[in-house]
């Protein structure tokens, strides 16, 4: 059958592959996918068929090492995203679209998400349909314990490093993207000298070290190139990247170059045990996220005052329940308690990563977050990831008058014009555009996307913004001054507001990010069932972080423009308010009732008792 359409969408998609820049013009000419091939994902580090001994499933370790907590909760590992990163039904729905927008874009995807699967060669197809029970483990016990430090500054890694090291035949050039080194036998790296493993194991002090978590806590796109310009524009196609470095290609995570560039990377800083565990001295991830207490290796040997507990857990407070929803327990090692406990964990580094302060500037309100984490608060994962200011307006009567960043929870709709949302937002070019028949702009497209639009999220302490600018996460569309690890919003005071309360909330997922997975999804079910798991659980409830409430008392005065001036127009409108039983001039008890002692409350804040 002859389809004209679809051979002039072909034809063109050539045109621009060969004369990059002449076919803009055309702004939807293109089409999907975009034909990459694997030869376009391919990376250093180890390669499937490396290894010797073979990976094995967490269920053999977790016989031993099931309990690394006072609270003998067993199973700590599985209840972290990281254990089910493979089964994350919200993963299934990207992988769907990332394959329909670059072929075998997938493999990329599987590295990080299912690595003992990627490692054992079943990445192909890269829809994960080779995927066997084993690989849904996702990052598992063996995967992390078995991975090799391609770098070592300092040479204080065991010498069998350096064999593996010699007998890899690409290495990484900086750790990213998945890009992970693996001992070709079965020895296991942890940060212990221990007597008494009943297995092969090695005193690794990269485990102790963030620069094991940037191996996939960095992720980068190889097929697109840094331009001397600073865009990033499609390399050669069927072809590996031309530069495996990360900060060559278009940085799509950057959670640990943020930390990288954070005073937490120069050494310990007291939080005084803001994030739990026995030390208050945090430095790496492994400090704030693998927090250490009093405990036994193994349920057989003696306790140290050292064990980091596997909790991994960041801000994610619904998707280990929809994973619960959707695998039997018997293959996630899920249950209620688990998943239960692990949200709660969630919820307490949501609510330790900042502090609020408000103040009262001018006629305005100041709304001052500090960022507590030792990365961009919030982190990682551009798409629907966000973070915002709710703030609440009363009167002296108590009653709500005005609300900024509303946000309803039946409809999941949050209202961004009138407040400050923190977030990473990423898009597509005008090259990308006609290449790929999408629109230029804002995109949820992962593997297509190729411009920063925005990115406000709070830096770190330490923050700079040449070094920010040097790892690809300067602000965009966003300012920051260097050594500024906070950020203010002003809101203008209404008339008649005598108090404030504000509230910053954290959400995984957006209703916008759900949706287009749901909507653009012409492939499979995926995006249908992941949209169901967000409906049925709360559309990715709000996370309260912070919470905070203010007297502005001055302002029960200053009930007319210009604001913050108290003038005879002022007394107009308490008048006229007065006569109208209208609750701006409604100013003390008993409410409801317009009296003298409004009258009074009115004078005493006009005449004197206000700055
Ligand atoms: C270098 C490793 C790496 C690669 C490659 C990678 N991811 Fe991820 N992915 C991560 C990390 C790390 C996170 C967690 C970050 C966070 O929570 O902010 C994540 C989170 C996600 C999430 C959010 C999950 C949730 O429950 O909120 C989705 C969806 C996702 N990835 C899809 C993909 C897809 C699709 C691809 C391939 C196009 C991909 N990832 C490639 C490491 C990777
Ligand atoms: C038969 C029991 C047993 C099994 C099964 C077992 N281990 Fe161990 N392992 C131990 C003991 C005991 C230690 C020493 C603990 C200590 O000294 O605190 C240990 C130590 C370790 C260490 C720490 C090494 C160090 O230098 O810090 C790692 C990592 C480790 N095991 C990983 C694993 C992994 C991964 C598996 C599954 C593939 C596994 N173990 C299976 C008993 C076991
Ligand atoms: C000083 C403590 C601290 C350090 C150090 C730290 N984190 Fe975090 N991290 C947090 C807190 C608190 C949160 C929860 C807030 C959030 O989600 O942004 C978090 C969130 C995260 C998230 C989830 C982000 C999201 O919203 O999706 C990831 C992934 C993460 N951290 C990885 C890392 C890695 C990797 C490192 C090291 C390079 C690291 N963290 C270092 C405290 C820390
Ligand atoms: C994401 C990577 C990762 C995964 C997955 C992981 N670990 Fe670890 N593990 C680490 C790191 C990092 C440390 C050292 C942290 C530190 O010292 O601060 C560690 C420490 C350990 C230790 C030594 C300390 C102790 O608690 O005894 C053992 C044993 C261990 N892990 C076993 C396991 C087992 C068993 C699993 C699976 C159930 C597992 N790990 C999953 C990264 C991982
Ligand atoms: C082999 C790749 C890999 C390594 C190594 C790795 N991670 Fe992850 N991590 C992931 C992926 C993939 C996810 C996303 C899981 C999901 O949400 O589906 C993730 C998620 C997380 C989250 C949860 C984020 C959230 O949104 O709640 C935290 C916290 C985290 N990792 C911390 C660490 C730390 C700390 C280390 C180093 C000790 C580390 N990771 C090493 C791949 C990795």
């Amino acid at each position: 059958m002859f389809t004209p359409a679809l051979i002039g969408g072909c034809a063109l998609g050539v045109v621009w592959v060969g004369i990059a820049g002449f076919a803009i013009a055309e702004p939807r000419g293109g089409s999907l996918p975009v034909p990459t091939t694997l030869n376009d994902f391919f990376m250093p580090g180890s390669q499937p068929g490396d290894l010797v001994a073979p990976m094995q499933s967490s269920q053999t370790c977790m016989g031993c090492h099931s309990d690394f907590s006072p609270e003998s909760e067993p199973f700590l590992w599985a209840g972290s995203m990281m254990a089910q990163s493979a089964r994350d039904p919200l993963y299934h729905a990207a992988l769907a679209i990332a394959n329909q927008d670059a072929s075998f874009s997938g493999d990329m995807c599987i590295r990080c998400h299912s690595p003992m699967g990627w490692i054992d060669g079943r990445s192909t197809p890269t829809d994960g349909s080779a995927l066997v029970p084993q690989d849904l483990e996702g990052v598992a016990c063996h995967h992390c314990h078995r991975m090799v430090d391609p770098f070592d500054p300092d040479g204080v890694a065991p010498p069998e490093d350096a064999m593996v090291l010699a007998m890899t035949a690409d290495l990484p050039v900086n750790p990213h993207s998945g890009q992970y080194v693996l001992d070709f036998e079965d020895r296991r790296r942890g940060p212990f000298d221990t007597p008494f493993a009943p297995h092969d194991w090695l005193n690794s002090p990269f485990h102790q070290s963030s620069s094991m978590c940037a191996t996939c806590h960095d992720v980068s796109n190889p097929v697109y190139e840094r331009q001397p310009d600073g865009t990033y524009a499609l390399g050669a196609l069927d072809t590996p990247a031309a530069s495996h470095d990360k900060y060559e290609q278009f940085p799509i995570e950057r959670t640990y170059s943020e930390w990288l560039m954070s005073e937490f990377a120069l050494g310990p800083i007291d939080l005084g045990g803001r994030f739990g565990g026995a030390n208050p001295l945090v430095s790496s991830c492994q400090d704030c996220h693998m927090p250490d207490i009093d405990g036994p290796g193994c349920f057989f040997t003696d306790d140290r005052p050292d064990m980091p507990r596997h909790y991994f857990n960041g801000g994610n407070t619904w998707v280990l329940q929809a994973v619960r929803n959707l695998y039997p327990d018997m293959e996630t090692f899920l249950d209620a308690t688990i998943v239960s406990d692990s949200i709660s964990r969630a919820i307490g580094m949501l609510q330790s990563a900042s502090d609020l302060e408000l103040s009262v500037v001018g006629s305005d309100l100041n709304v001052r977050i500090i960022n507590f984490t030792g990365h961009k608060l919030p982190t990682g994962y551009p798409e629907g990831r966000r973070m915002w200011v709710n703030t609440r307006f009363f009167d002296a009567a108590d009653t709500m008058i005005a609300e900024r960043g509303a946000y309803d929870s039946l409809t999941a709709v949050l209202s961004t014009g009138d407040t400050k949302v923190y977030e990473a937002k990423l898009g597509i070019d005008a090259a990308v555009s006609a290449a790929t028949g999408e629109p230029v702009g804002e995109s949820f497209h992962f593997v297509l996307n190729n411009v920063r639009l925005k990115d406000n999220r709070i830096p770190p302490r330490g923050f700079t913004n040449a070094g920010f600018e040097l790892v690809q996460s300067d602000p965009v569309a966003a300012t920051y001054a260097d050594g500024q690890y906070w950020d203010d919003t002003l809101y203008a005071i209404p008339a008649g507001a005598v108090r404030a309360e504000v509230s910053v909330w954290y959400q995984t997922i957006s209703k916008e990010y759900i949706e287009f997975l749901r909507d653009e999804n012409t492939t499979d079910t995926t995006g249908q069932i992941a949209y169901d798991q967000w409906a049925l659980l709360g559309k990715s409830a709000p996370v309260e972080m912070d919470f905070g409430t203010i007297d502005i008392p001055c302002n029960g005065a200053d009930l007319a423009p210009p604001a913050g001036v108290l003038d005879f127009s002022d007394v107009v409108a308490f008048l006229v308010g007065f006569g109208a039983m209208d609750p701006v001039s409604d100013l003390a008890p008993p409410f409801g009732s317009f009296d003298f002692s409004d009258v009074i409350a009115f004078l005493g804040l006009f005449g004197g008792g206000c700055p």
